[in-house]
């Protein structure tokens, strides 16, 4: 058993997909929080149903940047975690949250990195990148989380291939579904990794 930590801003779909697989023991591990930086955001929402403790950070709550940090890192040091996961996250992680919790950061990225990866590249923006190039497939990415977006050594991935006449939206719920099955699997297999598991 090990312990884990949210981070997300949308919807929440890959934070309950992941929920999910701890509650049916696929994922033996807890979730200690999810951190948001939106109150508003679907993720909340779920982390009630799931009786997760939820955090509320973000420049609005904490609008000088050390005090963002320091907010941060309190939610860390008051509930330990092995990993923390973004799922949607779609603000930079601080280079004071990389250095608390080196390569036990993990990101989903909606595109086969190293493609189309990087600053201004997330969410919808990656998708309509996708097939306005033509390209012939896409897919989530799992990566560790560095200093540099997107960048981080690639833990797995899953081709998806996009199809004629596709739109962003149609490719995104496509991806999305093998999100879904990509990150919790890649969760317990860098866990065992790193031997937080047998
Ligand atoms: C997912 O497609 C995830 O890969 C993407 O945001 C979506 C969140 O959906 N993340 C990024 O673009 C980060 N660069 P969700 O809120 O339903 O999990």
């Amino acid at each position: 058993m090990f312990s884990f930590g949210v981070m997300a801003s949308g919807g929440g779909s890959n934070f309950k997909a992941l929920l999910e697989k701890v509650q049916d023991g696929s994922l033996r591990a807890k979730c200690s929080f999810l951190i948001v930086n939106n109150g508003d955001c679907g993720a909340v929402q779920i982390a009630k149903e799931f009786g997760v403790p939820t955090f509320h950070i973000s420049g609005k709550t904490h609008p000088k940047q050390l005090e963002y940090e320091e907010a941060l890192l309190g939610v860390l040091s008051n509930h330990p975690v092995d990993l923390l996961l973004l799922a949607g996250y779609m603000k930079k992680i601080p280079d004071s949250l990389i250095q608390a919790l080196p390569e036990r950061i993990l990101n989903i990225h909606p595109a086969l990195l190293p493609k189309y990866g990087g600053k201004g590249f997330w969410g919808m923006n990656v998708h309509r990148a996708v097939i306005e190039n033509h390209e012939k497939q896409s897919g989530p990415t799992v990566h560790l989380v560095t200093s540099e977006i997107d960048k981080g050594r690639i833990l797995a991935q899953t081709p998806v291939p996009v199809l004629e006449g596709d739109s962003p939206e149609e490719l995104a719920a496509r991806i999305l579904q093998q999100e879904h099955r990509l990150y919790w699997k890649t969760v317990l297999d860098y866990a065992k990794t790193l031997k937080l598991i047998l």
